[in-house]
């Protein structure tokens, strides 16, 4: 069984900001990842994308249009578990700003961030590392996490208080992000042929959990020889994350190589988590994906995760099981379920794995 929560760092914390300003051609060991993990080891530059989809029919009457884009959803998460989507409901606007207020945040003084910086306890707060074994090869990137839902544990003062505008925006942002993610939730529904309400209830109702992960990948001087994020999966239910506008970075696991995503304009990222994979019973599955890093540009991203509600068991939805299909997951909370990655940090597909049914 998992061990006690841990209460702090096993080491003391470096932000990796500071080390892209003080390494010119080198990096610490820390950051060097063993060859077989590094970004040389993938394929060289390919041309396939993940889908990009128009949501514009959902929010008409045409009814044909409507099937058809759901029809192309369902594909893109049974052959992918990754899509884009664009005409998605979300202004262009706010997406600009939600960019800019962050990257604004990660370019104020070193102090003003350190006021917020975080403990391994709820990882809310300025970061720069995901586990808290000793010793562990690391990531190079810092990031910013936040509680958006539910109330109970959404607390402005520690969201940052600086620029001005971060607190609006991310409200504003959030309320917005968290309409699209309840829509896709009824498409994921009617698209495994669930009832379309199935699986907000199966997350809770409408009292989920949903936080914010602002990544920041700064400048490296060594990108062939480490990560910007390890390979994992996402623990929770469905990610729709806001890439940079310009510098790619992110990659999915297709079978053995790994796929440089390239942004469409003013889309978001989706893709499904370990939540709906075990809900699902793994008809649609959590892929696989990493983040690269580069040597002459900064990279910021904001990561939206909607969660089941974090205190009850998540288990395969008994409409998906058949004597043919067994239920291939253990009922765990995400409560419990997250400490996985609390404790160990990024690895692969590891955590989901580890809840199988003994057969
Ligand atoms: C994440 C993640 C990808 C990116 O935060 O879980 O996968 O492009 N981020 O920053
Ligand atoms: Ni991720």
């Amino acid at each position: 069984m998992l061990q006690k929560k841990p209460q702090d760092w096993p080491e003391p914390i470096v932000r990796v900001q500071s080390l892209s300003e003080s390494c010119f051609d080198s990096i610490p060991d820390r950051y060097i990842k063993p060859p077989s993990d590094r970004p040389s080891s993938s394929a060289p530059f390919d041309q396939s994308n993940i889908p990009i989809i128009d949501l514009r029919s959902l929010f008409g009457t045409d009814a044909k249009a409507h099937a058809a884009t759901l029809a192309q959803i369902s594909e893109a998460c049974r052959d992918w578990g990754f899509l884009q989507i664009v005409n998605h409901g979300v202004s262009p606007e706010l997406m600009d700003k939600a960019r800019e207020t962050w990257r604004e945040f990660f370019h104020l003084p070193m102090e003003n961030k350190q006021q917020y910086a975080n403990s391994p306890k709820t990882y809310e707060g300025y970061g720069s590392r995901l586990g808290v074994e000793k010793g562990a090869i690391l990531d190079w990137s810092d990031y910013y996490f936040l509680h958006y839902l539910p109330l109970s544990l959404k607390d402005y003062n520690k969201w940052p208080a600086l620029p001005p505008s971060c607190r609006e925006v991310i409200d504003e942002y959030g309320r917005e992000v968290v309409k699209l993610c309840e829509r896709l939730m009824k498409v994921l529904s009617v698209n495994l042929g669930l009832e379309e309400e199935f699986l907000q209830n199966a997350f809770g109702g409408y009292d989920v959990g949903a936080c914010l992960r602002v990544n920041f990948y700064p400048k490296c001087p060594r990108p062939e020889l480490t990560l910007g994020l390890s390979p994992h999966s996402d623990p929770g239910g469905m990610t729709l994350l806001l890439p940079d506008s310009e510098v790619p970075g992110l990659q999915v696991r297709k079978l053995d190589t790994w796929i440089t995503v390239k942004p469409a304009p003013h889309a978001f990222i989706v893709n499904i988590g370990d939540q709906i994979q075990i809900l699902s019973n793994a008809k649609y599955k959590s892929v696989e994906h990493r983040v690269i890093v580069n040597s002459d540009k900064e990279r910021l991203s904001l990561a939206f995760f909607y969660n089941p509600k974090s205190d009850i068991p998540i288990a395969p939805a008994k409409e998906l099981v058949t004597p043919e299909q067994p239920a291939l997951y253990q009922p765990m909370t995400f409560d419990e379920y997250r400490l996985f990655i609390r404790m160990m940090g990024p690895r692969g597909k590891s955590h989901v794995d580890s809840l199988k049914s003994p057969r």
